[in-house]
């Protein structure tokens, strides 16, 4: 686009186009990017902008434009230097949605190449680079030579963004992470398809997740986003597929950093909990098979439960952890990741069935806890959190223990307690299971 056209456009008019519900044209949207990259259009027009499009939408060919237009705001990586198909995954967020730490060395240790780039907590959720911190010494940060190395070496390598990647959505996730305008369809799919398509891999798959702790709350919403990013990912010649996954209630038993460490580290020795295994096996089928080391999705779950039953995925995280700084000795020594200072048993209200668990409140306790960003800069505490004891359809007697509170400070677990009896509800009939595989968009 001509630099001279673009200077005669103002953030102001693109701003109250979209307030009005106009649709931006692609030189608009590739203004806007490129001048919010460069520090030219400042965070509160771009926060504006960002709320505007909360409320009147982008449709499908904005969408492309935006996600184009991000993925080429920095550098896009060239992994041709790996030998063997390129896999990655991603999660759309939830709540104890420790996936990826399991499920990477689990791949990997089938022989898949696994180059990932995962990011921060975002909203109620939590994210990988956040908790793979835990490792004493972890280092997210690590070079692009390193990276290659690393996945060439020893199958896996995960990364946070760089500042030469997908720019554009590295600052725009910091400024929706804190304006609410997170969970909106168009600029979900288009932060994670910008970053999965900067980011190089052959074959990319999705879990998009659907329920009360998820930003696709309706189902209908998560199958749309899911369609919208396989798509764009098949659009730009990559292998792209989608697995819609429940997150009404949170997925395993932990939810906090560190202690969602614990539990993939637990799932890895055979121990995991049954929701988190079968979402691991479903997505790492479809890993497994994109990277052409099975023929079918049984021979895929086949090979995964192997590599856990003979160690070799447990192995895979220590080799992981170790090339990338960490401590390889907290994979076989728990106690070494981050520990809070106190514990306390959350008691049930009532006896009954669980019905319900509002799924988002649980993530916003682990936050209240300590464990998310209140603004961009804001450390967080990666040893709070909760690990439950219920969840939908166990009973439990008045009194007995909901949950397992871990916390720093006694006011602020105090309050989270408080919000998280909240959000259980109960039945006095009982309630089934919810089924956590929705559906594949392939
Ligand atoms: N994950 C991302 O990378 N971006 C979003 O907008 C939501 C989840």
């Amino acid at each position: 686009m001509p630099r001279k056209e673009m200077l005669i456009m103002r953030m102001y008019d693109l701003i109250l186009k979209k307030r009005n519900g106009g649709k931006l044209s692609e030189e608009e949207i590739s203004y806007m990017v490129e001048g919010f990259t460069a520090g030219e259009i400042p965070d509160y027009q771009m926060a504006a902008m960002m709320m505007a499009v909360y409320f009147t939408g982008m449709d499908g060919e904005e969408t492309l434009h935006l996600t184009m237009a991000m993925a080429h705001s920095g550098d896009m990586l060239d992994l041709s230097g790996i030998r063997g198909v390129k896999v990655d995954k991603h999660s759309t967020g939830g709540v104890g949605d420790k996936t990826s730490l399991a499920l990477a060395p689990m791949v990997a240790a089938c022989g898949i190449k696994v180059a990932k780039m995962s990011g921060r907590g975002l909203g109620h959720t939590g994210g990988t680079i956040d908790k793979l911190e835990s490792f004493p010494g972890f280092n997210t940060g690590i070079s692009e030579k390193t990276f290659m190395e690393n996945v060439n070496r020893i199958g896996i390598a995960i990364m946070g963004q760089t500042a030469d990647l997908a720019p554009a959505d590295k600052k725009l996730y910091a400024l929706r992470d804190v304006t609410a305008t997170v969970d909106n369809m168009s600029l979900i799919a288009s932060s994670i398809m910008s970053k999965k398509l900067a980011s190089g891999a052959d074959a990319i798959v999705l879990d998009v997740k659907t329920g009360s702790g998820a930003f696709m709350k309706d189902e209908k919403d998560a199958r749309a986003l899911a369609e919208e990013m396989v798509k764009l990912g098949k659009n730009a010649g990559r292998k792209t597929a989608a697995v819609i996954s429940d997150m009404d209630e949170p997925l395993g038993y932990a939810v906090g950093n560190a202690l969602e460490v614990k539990e993939a580290i637990d799932t890895l020795r055979g121990k995991g909990p049954e929701d988190f295994v079968k979402l691991c096996l479903t997505l790492g089928s479809h890993m497994v098979v994109a990277g052409g080391m099975a023929k079918s999705a049984a021979e895929a779950e086949e090979k995964l439960r192997q590599v856990i039953a003979d160690g070799s995925a447990l192995r895979k995280l220590a080799d992981f952890v170790e090339a990338q700084g960490g401590d390889r000795e907290a994979v076989y020594r728990t106690e070494l990741l981050p520990q809070a200072a106190y514990r306390e048993e959350i008691p049930s209200p009532q006896a009954g069935y669980v019905e319900r668990i509002v799924c988002d409140e649980v993530g916003v306790c682990s936050l209240m806890l300590g464990g998310g960003r209140e603004t961009k800069e804001s450390p967080i505490d990666l040893s709070v959190g909760l690990v439950l004891r219920k969840k939908v359809g166990d009973y439990v007697e008045k009194g007995e223990t909901l949950a397992v509170m871990h916390g720093n400070d006694r006011e602020k677990m105090k309050a989270a307690a408080k919000r998280f009896t909240d959000s259980y509800k109960f039945s006095q009939k009982p309630v089934a299971k919810r089924p956590l595989i929705k559906a594949v968009i392939e």
